[in-house]
């Protein structure tokens, strides 16, 4: 394949044999699975994955089969991690994933073909606009339409909105809007129908689950946001709500009840897309973390399901042992220990909040 510089075989390396040599311990009952909890009531429950890992850790890699059945990529379909120099396209571990989505039976969301950040080094401000635009919609064509008819969602565009920039609608001051115009976002999603016409389109953005000041700016800039596309047929037909979510802060059911149903009056689906818990305000004791983590997730999820429009949830990543959280500036802890906001701990096992996310779905009305 052009350009393919790695082979995928050696991203995922001899899986299979590893998988199959390591005594993983007893498979989980097949009910007692949050795909199977998912599916009981309509819904869909995924993992974002970090592709390489799937051959380096086999009990993760069993942990994703076990409880997945949709799977994003954390960073690797990222236009920065796909053409790390220009037209040289590097779609070795995109294609990994896909094979290992293939080989599991497992859906994937794509993410996320047009974001302000982990762009390629090529893309700079002194590159003329026409080059943006032409970068912008061949980098679509080729990724969305390499994996045509195969992908569940695409995130067409991420992050696009920032009220606090000031900017008209509510639209972020970055690259994209700034050198193209806003326009770039219908762009992008006419492109990346055309690319692939199966896949259903989202926009997807985060900081929309709270009550204060700016998360109500970023909740009425993206319900407009949904609507002026909708009415232009625009072809968005899905809100990505990300649900980085923070325990201890306090979150209003019914306020956000009324916004996902706003949301689902467009006729947009919805998808919960990179749920999981910082958990910094917290005491450092691991058994009153857990708890807490698990009941304001639940306390979330309860509100969100009982909307018929979310039609599944995607944690971001599934085991504290590789989350960004413990990795990143505003979601570590200053006591250093490893965030807790995932359904499994650092040794796979279950938490309370794996039960949480289960109960949730248990509860949920059926789609
Ligand atoms: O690009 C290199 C790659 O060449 C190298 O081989 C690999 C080895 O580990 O590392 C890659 O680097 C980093 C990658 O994570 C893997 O660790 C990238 O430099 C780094 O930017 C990337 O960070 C990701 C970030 O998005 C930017 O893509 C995080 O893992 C990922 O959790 C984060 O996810 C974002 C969502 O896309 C959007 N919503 C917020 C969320 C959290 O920030």
């Amino acid at each position: 394949m052009p350009g393919q510089v790695i082979d995928r075989r050696q991203v995922l390396g001899g899986a299979a044999a590893l998988a199959g040599a390591v005594a993983l311990g007893p498979p989980a009952a097949a009910s007692d699975t949050l795909k199977d909890r998912a599916a009981r009531r309509g819904l869909f429950y995924g993992a974002a994955v970090q592709v390489g890992r799937l051959s380096s850790d086999p009990a993760y890699r069993a942990a994703i089969i076990r409880e997945s059945a949709v799977v994003v990529p954390e960073w690797e379909m990222k236009w920065g991690a796909l053409e790390p120099s220009r037209g040289k396209p590097d779609f070795a571990r995109a294609d990994a994933l896909m094979d290992f989505a293939a080989e599991n039976g497992l859906e994937v969301r794509g993410h996320a073909l047009v974001w302000f950040r982990h762009i390629p080094p090529f893309l700079t401000k002194d590159l003329a606009p026409e080059e943006w635009r032409r970068a912008m919609l061949s980098h679509i064509e080729r990724t969305a339409g390499r994996y045509r008819g195969r992908m569940l969602h695409w995130d067409v565009v991420n992050e696009a909105l920032e009220p606090k920039d000031g900017r008209p609608g509510g639209f972020r001051k970055a690259v994209f809007g700034e050198i193209l115009g806003d326009i770039y976002v219908d762009e992008a999603f006419h492109a990346a129908q055309a690319a692939d016409p199966a896949a259903k389109l989202y926009y997807n953005d985060y900081g929309l689950d709270y009550t204060d000041a700016e998360s109500e700016a970023r909740r009425r800039a993206t319900l407009a946001f949904v609507e002026d596309r909708v009415a232009r047929k625009v072809p968005v037909h899905g809100l990505g709500i990300q649900a980085h979510l923070q325990a201890g802060r306090p979150f209003d059911a019914e306020r956000y009840r009324r916004f996902l149903k706003d949301i689902a009056a467009t006729g947009v689906e919805i998808a919960l897309t990179e749920l999981d818990v910082k958990d910094r305000r917290l005491p450092p004791d691991i058994a009153q973390r857990d708890r807490a983590v698990a009941d304001h997730a639940r306390a979330f999820l309860d509100a969100a399901l009982d909307e018929r429009a979310v039609k599944g949830v995607v944690t971001w990543g599934i085991t504290d042992r590789y989350s960004w959280l413990s990795a990143t500036k505003g979601s570590m802890r200053d006591d250093g220990l490893t965030v807790r906001g995932l359904p499994l701990d650092d040794d796979m096992q279950r938490k309370p909040l794996w039960h949480a996310i289960a109960e949730a779905f248990d509860h949920a009305p059926s789609r």
